[in-house]
């Protein structure tokens, strides 16, 4: 990982955009990662199929935590079909660092959160297991 992006992972993490819970959401959603047990949560509150708001909470690696911090600045306003498309690709394109098979996880892992809220579903549309 080169110096650049290390510290653009470090900043999200250490100071986590939209960080905190919203009071009476229309979405909340939590979910660890198997492998490690981090978690992050989710909330959202939605008007005229956008996102008016956001916040997540969470513990665990800097990955897991930047990659949720970068989500919900990406997401802030958008309509709810544009987050329903929000693809895995565009999630590891915005985290910007090459990641392992096992680290795929960490960097996921909030997407997954929030497609699963959104719809609802006990598990993400294609993941296996
Ligand atoms: Fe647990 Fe990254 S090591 S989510």
């Amino acid at each position: 990982m080169d110096d650049f992006y290390r510290e653009f992972i470090l900043d999200h993490y250490k100071r986590p955009r939209n960080f905190g819970t919203l009071e009476d959401p229309d979405v909340t959603h939590e979910e660890d990662n198997p492998l490690c047990g981090d978690r992050i949560r989710i909330d959202l509150k939605l008007r005229e199929g956008h996102v008016a708001d956001v916040r997540f909470t969470g513990q665990g690696c800097a990955i897991s935590q930047a990659a949720a911090s970068l989500l919900t600045e990406k997401i802030k306003g958008a309509s709810l079909e544009r987050v329903r498309g929000f693809s895995k690709e565009e999630m590891l394109e915005i985290l910007g660092v090459p990641l392992s098979p096992i680290r795929l996880k960490c960097g996921l892992l909030a997407l997954k959160v929030l497609k699963t809220g959104l719809y609802g579903l006990q598990r993400w549309p294609g993941e296996e297991g």
